[in-house]
């Protein structure tokens, strides 16, 4: 593991980053920022060494975006419809800031925080985050702890937590990719495949109308490999309000397990997502806009990369008969995630 000096939050406190993995697998630069993945250079199917994430050059430039890039996102990842929910017997109230709805944890989400990095080697490091009780309004002191590890062609991406009083919990990584490398253009010729048969309809701001639907006959029928580029064109009226992809889909099945695949003909690269949770929200990087810059310093235009983000369905505090994301005392959260590389 090495580790630098990234820059500085307007406080003075140091950002970091660390360096894990050797060429010719996969070398991840991570940020204590967000407990970010910042950078992660594979080999590509046709022998080239590429970045194959998206992320921004400066501390500054992070604080400034409001896309997420590489982060890790929490308390509570997707949205909280008009952030107010039940919660043994009392109504909590959150922070809102994405069109009256709580977004990735609220204004001041895990994304924006300093991690401190608890254990590092040459292939793995783990990062912890102390949420206070009533942070974002949520209840409870959340002990988070996000641990990346490289090996062999893949990265593997162990999310935990506890608390001390009941709360609820949803943390992902939202990192974009782009196979032919960050500021390579569109994503539109990537191939993706999903393990779902259905996914979750929502309402102009994101929030699900109901119960998830077949995508029998949707541009969300990834159940063959197709490119990206024709269904973020459809006319289907979820499409054309979201301005592309931006959805919850049900993954198949329980356990670690593959829930998508992303490939890009123009490299030759393949990227398997493993993942242990219930959803998978796809978003096609409808809101870039060609305003955040890349660590290249490239304009990053609408289809520039896809996050592809394990977690539970959103907005799970208003639908009690999908899996729950409550936490109580005594249990441990866990969420693991896999990116494989052919
Ligand atoms: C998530 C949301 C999107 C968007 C991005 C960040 O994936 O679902 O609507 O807010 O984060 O820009």
């Amino acid at each position: 593991m090495r580790h630098m000096r990234f820059g500085q939050l307007p406080d003075g406190q140091a950002v970091d980053l660390h360096t894990i993995g050797t060429a010719p697998g996969p070398v991840l630069e991570l940020l204590t920022l967000g407990a970010t993945v910042h950078r992660l250079e594979v080999t590509c199917g046709d022998g080239v060494r590429r970045n194959v994430v998206l992320g921004h050059a400066t501390v500054a430039d992070r604080l400034a975006s409001d896309a997420y890039l590489g982060a890790t996102v929490g308390r509570y990842a997707n949205r909280i419809a008009h952030g107010r929910f039940e919660l043994a017997g009392r109504e909590v109230v959150v922070g809102t800031h994405d069109r009256g709805n709580s977004l990735h944890g609220g204004p001041d989400g895990f994304d924006r925080r300093l991690w401190e990095v608890v254990s590092a080697g040459a292939d793995h490091a783990a990062l912890r985050l102390v949420s206070p009780d009533g942070d974002q309004g949520f209840p409870g002191e959340l002990t988070a702890q996000v641990r990346y590890e490289v090996a062999d062609g893949m990265v593997r991406v162990r999310h935990e937590a506890t608390t001390d009083a009941t709360t609820v919990v949803n943390l992902t990584n939202h990192s974009y990719f782009n196979l032919d490398g960050d500021g390579a253009g569109s994503v539109d010729h990537h191939l993706l495949s999903l393990d779902a048969d259905a996914y979750v309809p929502v309402d102009p701001t994101g929030i699900p109308l109901g119960e998830p639907v077949p995508v029998d006959g949707t541009p969300f029928d990834f159940r063959a490999a197709a490119p990206i580029g024709p269904a973020v064109r459809s006319n289907d009226p979820q499409v054309v309000s979201a301005r592309g992809i931006d959805h919850d889909v049900l993954v198949r099945g329980e356990g670690l397990r593959r829930a998508a695949v992303l490939e890009s003909p123009a490299t030759s690269t393949r990227l398997e997502l493993w993942s242990d949770q219930p959803g998978l929200q796809v978003y096609t990087g409808n809101f870039l806009d060609g305003s955040l810059r890349s660590s290249l310093g490239k304009a990053y235009r609408q289809g520039d990369g896809i996050a592809l983000e394990p977690q539970l369905h959103p907005d799970t505090p208003h639908h009690p008969d999908w899996p729950s994301a409550v936490l109580e005392p005594g249990e441990r959260y866990v969420h693991v995630l896999e990116w494989r590389f052919d």
